[in-house]
């Protein structure tokens, strides 16, 4: 049987159009994915869209619509979304929204099961409330009135409304975390679970009065409410994570990539909501860090925000998506700046990669008519054969490395780039070591055969590398290459995991035809 792997993204709040944060997010997700694809897994992609609440009513208020048009207003936002997600290649394989009829059934069978079990009852909320995080908040941690999270002025709330126990489960989830190392990713996140656990768990209150606020799910027990935003959200996770909504071979969840400002609703919520109703539990939920402006968080609700399909038009989608991932450290916060997207793409994508594969195919075109040449067999001196087999070595690390990187929760993506951008580093300079023009002038054929031949293995390798992070790229270097087809369809699994043929050297086909192109990235001046 095939292994799976299902994985969601945070459903965004449709309130306004995502940015260079929602960006990030999606294209770590969808590296991840591609991978797994690669490696021949039956892949689930879930994202989608968080469309109840106050913070949309509000945003479909401020737009001009009337109150009732709320699904009017989502509808024109989440078309961006998948637009913007389109433009970014981003491959997932269901976009949920929490308006859907299913969705909503699936909240609602998730309360009527928690009341059965009394894991909710009705009581007073008297306390405070961020209207843009979405979040209650009590009187200790409001300090100043104001929000910890955002710091934004808080509203005080007293009413009528539902509660869910969490509080019964405190103890279950602080040994549940203790028990699944990998459940809270990366370690640091999970020290901080761990210490909000401490401080004690209360009750979450579920409901909002529809007088005061209706635009939600109602309560399938009482129709003068509907369910609190987060708790209708988090269920996106098992109505959305089957095409056909048929079959739950996905369950459960092996990824939750999210970001750390939403930590506590998915590393303590969500395993109370699933304990509660019986459902197995996630294995990782992994929260990365954040993009700033300056020292402040990127975000829709402050309006410094870089917007990622103008960069996309400017820059070209693959330079985005992979200044993205090799910036920072996934995990880490980073600031953003278009400065430093034209310095990593001028290093690393236009000198490095680009002229890599431009330098290697002029020369295959030069000396071989643009043949692929066979490597001779035996060595041509010695320099040169030691110059080879240096190579050869940090390309048959490469598989292996960017494995570890990928298929640990820790989830080191930045670090699978840099492996694969010190191979190409390692050729470049081989080509400036090995000099081939000197033995073009002494007529020494055989040498540059050898070159050659190390040097399109070596593209050929990073393409499959590259593929999960940046695609298009990955593609087009194959064509370049002169290989035919799809580069994912002819990928070989086993190469890739390094099973059965650890040895990932001399594949490329001799004789071979390559067809230089347009540089893959101009160089920004
Ligand atoms: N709707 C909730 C999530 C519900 S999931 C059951 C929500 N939406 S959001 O629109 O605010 O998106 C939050 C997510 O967007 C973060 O968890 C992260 O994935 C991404 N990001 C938003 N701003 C970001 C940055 N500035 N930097 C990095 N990621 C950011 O919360």
């Amino acid at each position: 049987m095939k292994e799976k792997f299902y994985i969601t993204t945070p459903i965004y709040y449709v309130n306004a159009d995502p940015h260079i944060g929602h960006a990030y997010t999606q294209v770590a997700v969808d590296a991840l994915c591609r991978y797994h694809r690669m490696l021949g897994h039956e892949v689930f992609f879930l994202t989608g869209s968080d469309e109840h609440g106050e913070k949309i009513e509000e945003a479909s208020l401020k737009a001009g619509f009337q109150k009732g048009e709320e699904k009017r207003f989502v509808d024109t936002i989440v078309s961006n979304f998948k637009d913007v997600w389109k433009k970014l290649d981003i491959s997932y394989d269901n976009f949920i929204r929490t308006t859907d009829a299913r969705h909503k059934k699936v909240v609602q069978d998730f309360l009527r099961k928690m009341k059965e079990k009394d894991d909710i009852y009705q009581g007073e909320y008297n306390g405070w409330f961020c209207t843009p995080c979405e979040t209650f908040w009590t009187d200790t941690q409001a300090e100043d009135e104001l929000c910890p999270e955002c710091k934004r002025p808080l509203e005080r709330l007293k009413e009528k409304n539902y509660f869910f126990r969490m509080s019964k489960y405190q103890k279950w989830l602080v040994d549940y975390i203790n028990d699944n190392p990998e459940f809270v990713m990366p370690d640091f996140r999970k020290n901080e679970v761990l210490g909000f656990l401490k401080e004690g768990l209360n009750d979450l209150c579920i409901s909002r009065p529809k007088e005061r606020m209706s635009w939600g799910i109602e309560l399938p027990f009482d129709e003068d409410y509907v369910v609190y935003v987060w708790f209708d959200a988090l269920i996106n996770y098992a109505s959305g994570f089957n095409k056909e909504h048929s079959s739950d071979k996905f369950w459960p969840a092996d990824f939750h990539m999210i970001a750390k400002d939403i930590l506590r609703h998915h590393a303590v919520y969500w395993p109370i909501m699933l304990k509660s109703v019986g459902m197995e539990m996630p294995k990782t939920v992994f929260a990365h860090g954040w993009w700033k402006m300056g020292d402040q968080k990127m975000s829709k609700s402050r309006g410094n925000v870089a917007n990622p399909v103008e960069l996309v038009e400017k820059y070209g989608v693959d330079a985005l998506r992979y200044f993205l991932l090799k910036a920072i450290s996934l995990g880490l916060d980073g600031s953003f700046s278009e400065d430093a997207l034209v310095g990593i793409y001028n290093c690393d994508l236009a000198n490095d990669l680009g002229n890599l594969l431009n330098r290697t195919l002029t020369m295959v075109e030069k000396y071989f008519d643009a043949e692929a040449p066979e490597a001779p067999e035996d060595p041509v001196d010695p320099e040169q054969a030691k110059r080879s087999d240096g190579l050869r070595d940090a390309v048959i690390k490469l598989f292996p490395r960017i494995k570890e990187c990928l298929l640990t929760p820790k989830l080191l993506t930045k670090e699978a780039l840099e492996e694969i951008m010190s191979v190409v580093g390692k050729a470049n300079k081989y080509i400036e070591e090995s000099a081939p023009w000197k033995y073009a002038k002494e007529d020494n054929i055989e040498a540059i055969k050898l070159i050659l031949a190390d040097l399109l293995e070596v593209l050929r390798v990073t393409a499959i590398a590259s593929a999960p992070f940046i695609p298009l790229t990955a593609q087009k270097m194959w064509e370049q290459l002169g290989l035919s087809g799809n580069l994912v369809e002819a990928v070989n699994v086993e190469e890739l995991t390094g099973e059965k043929d650890p040895l990932n050297w001399r594949k490329f086909p001799q004789g071979t035809k390559v067809s230089k192109g347009d540089p893959l990235f101009p160089r920004i001046l």
